[in-house]
């Protein structure tokens, strides 16, 4: 039988004198793969002859679909638990013959981690690199991992990214050039489930890129944008979301981790608050079933890291990002991004980073935050979301504030308020008194705003003024008080 469909073939092809389209599986799809659980669906596509029918075979489903007339076909899986990797046979059937083309995919979560170069840092450059890289290679063969080229395109959406390699195991070729919080993250998540589920992780990213660069065009005409119009490189807007982010998003994923922000100081600094609030709602409706939700009520969960520091002397545009990362309220998840979570970095101060101040080494600190972050939004663990939060500010003399925070608080430095005079200067702020939950700072009368934690520079390492008094020992946010 087929062998007398094999020769029916050949006499078709030739009879009309043209090629059989290559039937195949979509970039994204390699041996090795992890394909997201249940609640979502996974999606499986790719191209092929069109009116032929591909067919995707595993356990006991069968399911089918007919290619269309461009050549492509896309067959929706019913939700999957968690599980190592199984065999699917993903089959062309027509009357010229039959192709299979075996594929090995697990079923668990997948996390894009996108942003410039402090999530692009790569394990290799970070604190106790060598013993991370050991540890992830040794415990964490549950991982698969998945870098996206830096590519770009400009006015579309391409089908398909290219991938610098296939879907892999944590290996020694791999993982030392891998984002380093993206795998730490992922480290720390796994731990608090006990390795239940195959964790799959996408490295989406590239050093000195806007977050316009990553934004689709409904998200830069939904905040009325200026176009970038000089820009024709990986900064050109759309450019990294049409290459690199929209061809991801035709199958499902569990959610995003994002730490970018740096390159937008001094560029459209103003629309930040608006970008990051779109493009987190932008991202989750594009990707496949972003809006269903899963544990906790969580739909797409999505991670931002605010700014860190960088040894430049006191420039308080750092803060202003770090305040629209969280689209101006100051913390995450907030009323306008129930579904986001937040890290603070600010205080990890290393003078020495071989890549540049700008480039901290101790990712292992920004992972703990970020993922304690996670496991209470998505598993409602008992941790705390982020560090303490104003809530209230209160004159108690004419050149002093006293700020009470929503939990008790340890002084542990001196440095971190500061006041802006009416002639726009900035001073730094002393620290005058503190009981369990509040600290009292000295301001000039004349000010007219007082901030925390807003300056490129803040303090040496972990050594800025408020922390929380607790085990998570956590960063106060940064914040601004208008006077
Ligand atoms: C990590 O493993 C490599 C190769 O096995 C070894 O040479 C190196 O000493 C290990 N690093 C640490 C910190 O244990
Ligand atoms: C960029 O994308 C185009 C279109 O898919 C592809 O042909 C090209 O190889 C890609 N470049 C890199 C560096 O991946
Ligand atoms: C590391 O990753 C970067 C960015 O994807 C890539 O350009 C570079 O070639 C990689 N280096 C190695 C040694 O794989
Ligand atoms: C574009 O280039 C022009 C001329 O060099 C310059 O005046 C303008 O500021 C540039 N715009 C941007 C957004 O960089
Ligand atoms: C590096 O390893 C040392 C020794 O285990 C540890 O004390 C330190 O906290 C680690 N640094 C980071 C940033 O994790
Ligand atoms: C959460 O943990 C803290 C200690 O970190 C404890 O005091 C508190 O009782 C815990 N809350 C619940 C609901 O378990
Ligand atoms: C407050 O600022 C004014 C300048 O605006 C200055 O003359 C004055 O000395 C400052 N007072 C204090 C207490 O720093």
């Amino acid at each position: 039988m087929k062998i007398l469909l094999i020769l029916v073939s050949f006499a078709l092809v030739h009879a009309n004198g043209q090629e059989l389209a290559e039937f195949r599986l979509a970039s994204y799809y390699t041996n090795n793969m992890v394909l997201q659980m249940e609640p979502k669906s996974a999606v499986i596509w790719g191209y092929g002859q069109p009116d032929a029918e591909a067919v995707i075979s595993y356990e006991s489903n069968r399911l089918s679909t007919t290619i269309d007339a461009n050549g492509e076909w896309s067959i929706t899986l019913p939700p999957h638990p968690p599980s190592e990797s199984i065999d699917f046979a993903v089959q062309q059937i027509s009357s010229f013959g039959m192709v299979t083309i075996p594929l090995k995919a697990a079923f668990g979560d997948v996390w894009v981690c996108s942003g410039q170069s402090n999530m692009a840092m790569s394990l290799n450059l970070i604190y106790n690199a060598s013993e991370e890289i050991n540890k992830t290679i040794a415990n964490y063969q549950h991982f698969r991992l998945r870098k996206v080229s830096r590519n770009t395109s400009l006015d579309v959406e391409l089908d398909e990214a290219t991938f610098n390699y296939d879907w892999t195991a944590p290996e020694e070729e791999r993982v030392p050039n891998f984002s380093a919080l993206c795998i730490l993250f992922a480290e720390r998540l796994s731990d608090a489930v006990n390795a239940a589920f195959p964790i799959g992780l996408i490295d989406a990213t590239w050093p000195g890129t806007r977050i316009e660069a990553w934004s689709s065009s409904r998200v830069l005409e939904y905040c009325n944008t200026p176009l970038a119009t000089n820009e024709t490189n990986r900064n050109a807007d759309s450019a990294l979301w049409n290459a690199m982010i929209a061809p991801l998003t035709r199958t499902s994923v569990k959610g995003a981790i994002w730490l970018q922000g740096e390159q937008n100081i001094d560029y459209n600094e103003d629309y930040y608050a608006c970008h990051i609030l779109t493009l987190v709602n932008d991202w989750k409706r594009t990707f496949f079933q972003g809006e269903l939700a899963g544990e906790n009520g969580v739909a797409f969960p999505f991670g931002v890291v605010q700014n860190g520091p960088v040894w430049i002397n006191y420039n308080y545009k750092w803060g202003d990002i770090r305040w629209h990362q969280t689209v101006d309220l100051g913390v995450l998840p907030n009323a306008l991004l129930p579904d986001a979570f937040t890290a603070a970095s600010y205080d990890l101060t290393d003078h020495l980073s071989p890549t540049g101040s700008i480039h901290p080494r101790d990712k292992q600190t920004v992972a703990d935050r970020l993922a304690n972050a996670a496991r209470r939004l998505i598993y409602n663990e008992n941790l705390s979301l982020y560090g303490p939060v104003p809530v209230s500010v209160d004159q108690l003399a004419a050149d002093s504030r006293t700020i009470t925070y929503d939990r008790n608080v340890k002084l542990v430095g001196a440095a971190g308020f500061a006041f802006q005079l009416p002639d726009g200067n900035y001073e730094l702020s002393d620290v005058i008194a503190s009981t369990a939950n509040s600290v009292t700072v000295a301001v000039n009368s004349t000010a007219v705003q007082l901030l925390y934690a807003f300056s490129s520079y803040i303090c040496e390492y972990k050594q800025c003024a408020v922390y929380s008094d607790d085990f998570e020992n956590l960063p106060a946010q940064a914040w601004k008080w208008d006077l």
